[in-house]
């Protein structure tokens, strides 16, 4: 019969990988409870219409990505992203009310149609963490810290930090000014969605990934306009004060003034982590600050700040990490009592598996000795009787009986 695959974009993850994924997963849960975030999971879809209005209807996500379908009267969508919903489930849960900052983090899978190549794929996974409530450049520093520190504690190599400012929905108002003017004469030169983003978001158009238009765009006219930074002394003070606090926390970055993300709903600081091992899909790690989402989503207005990292990108540039093996291997046949010892032992945070073939002990002890464990364990019927246990020491071959009591004391 014909087999049924995978669908394209998706991954199984197992073995070796399993294991770096829960070492990541640890790690992150880790820093994150030191520096006192919580928790919150949010449901893979949502209704359509909050990806709509959250990211943005001018992005591509919204526009070429989402996987989106019909159930009864309403749109749903695969969420894309992970800040759409713990702003929807901020505003809807009543957590404005909530001292502040509130400082929540999330972990799963996100879902976007893209065409799939290496480091992209349709379901991948982020980890992100979102900050509620402050408007300041401390909040900033704190967040893109937080992505560094954990990078660091995984030993990534060779990562860039590159931030921007992009100011508010005022300052983009000169933007849009300053920059329509300076690219008219090049207008019909550029790609239809640059055209498209000409009239609709301007500043997107710095996120074209078209070489002839990239050309455009690092001409000196226009270099040098957005290097005078058209955003307002409020927002330019903001980003010289987190520059200052990188700066004083030893964290190396570049102003990058071309940076603009991919998502509408970023104003001030935004930033991105690459890793030059990564190939072209090389950003592991993206955020930025985002003062008027929540308002936009029914909320009382409220600052926010906060970034995801692509969970697949960061474990491909993991190490072989060592995989914890097995401590002891149960051959028996006497299931109640081999049950019974593994269940104590476990309680002693060790790993046992026991051999559940119900096959004699000679196909067993080939299992035994295949699986890597460093001790076997027989418990035969006069173990069981006698509350015994026959110890086999792999590396020696030697093998030693002694009570259970003994063994879990000598533990
Ligand atoms: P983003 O830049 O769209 O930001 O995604 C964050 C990270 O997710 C990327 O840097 C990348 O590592 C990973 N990623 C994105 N798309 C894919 C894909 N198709 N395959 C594999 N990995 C991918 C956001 O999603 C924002 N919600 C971040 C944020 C949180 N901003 C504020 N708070």
């Amino acid at each position: 019969m014909e087999k049924i695959q995978r669908p394209k974009g998706t991954q199984d993850i197992f073995g070796k990988d399993a294991s770096r994924w829960q070492a990541v997963e640890s790690c992150f849960r880790k820093i994150m409870r030191q520096a006192h975030y919580q928790e919150i999971r949010t449901p893979a879809f949502e209704y359509t219409e909050l990806f709509k209005r959250g990211v943005g209807e001018t992005t591509d996500i919204v526009n070429k990505e989402m996987y989106t379908f019909e159930k009864g009267e309403r749109s749903l969508t695969l969420r894309p992203e992970g800040t759409a919903g713990v702003v929807r489930s901020y505003v809807e849960q009543g957590m404005s009310r909530w001292p502040k900052p509130v400082k929540l983090y999330y972990m799963g899978p996100m879902f976007r149609y893209e065409r799939p190549q290496a480091g992209r794929q349709r379901q991948f996974h982020q980890m992100g963490l979102e900050l509620f409530g402050l408007d300041t450049p401390e909040a900033d520093a704190e967040a893109i810290s937080l992505a560094m520190d954990f990078f660091g504690s995984l030993e990534l190599p060779n990562l860039a930090l590159e931030v921007n400012n992009i100011g508010t929905a005022q300052c983009r108002e000169v933007f849009k000014q300053g920059f329509q003017t300076l690219v008219t004469p090049y207008l019909a030169k550029l790609c239809q969605d640059c055209q498209n983003r000409f009239h609709s978001n301007p500043l997107r158009m710095l996120d074209c990934k078209i070489p002839a238009d990239k050309e455009i765009y690092d001409l000196p006219e226009i270099k040098s306009f957005l290097e005078k930074d058209f955003t307002s002394d409020e927002c330019q003070a903001h980003f010289a004060k987190l520059s200052d606090i990188l700066s004083a926390l030893e964290i190396p970055f570049k102003r990058n003034y071309r940076l603009v993300r991919g998502l509408d709903y970023y104003t001030k600081t935004v930033f991105e982590i690459t890793s030059t091992h990564l190939g072209a899909q090389n950003a592991v790690c993206g955020g930025g600050r985002y003062n008027n989402l929540v308002e936009q989503l029914g909320g009382p207005a409220t600052p926010a700040v906060g970034w995801a990292l692509g969970m697949e990108r960061l474990v491909s540039l993991l190490g072989d990490l060592e995989n914890a093996g097995l401590d002891y291997y149960i051959v028996s046949d006497q299931p109640e009592y081999a049950f019974k010892v593994a269940k104590l032992l476990r309680a002693k945070n060790l790993a046992v598996e026991v051999n559940l073939s119900g096959k004699n002990f000679g196909k067993q002890f080939e299992t035994a000795a295949k699986s890597g464990a460093p001790k076997i364990l027989v418990l035969g019927e006069a173990e069981a009787k006698n509350q015994q246990v026959t110890v086999k020491i792999m590396a020696d071959a030697s093998q030693n009986s002694l009570s259970l009591r003994e063994l879990l004391g000598s533990l």
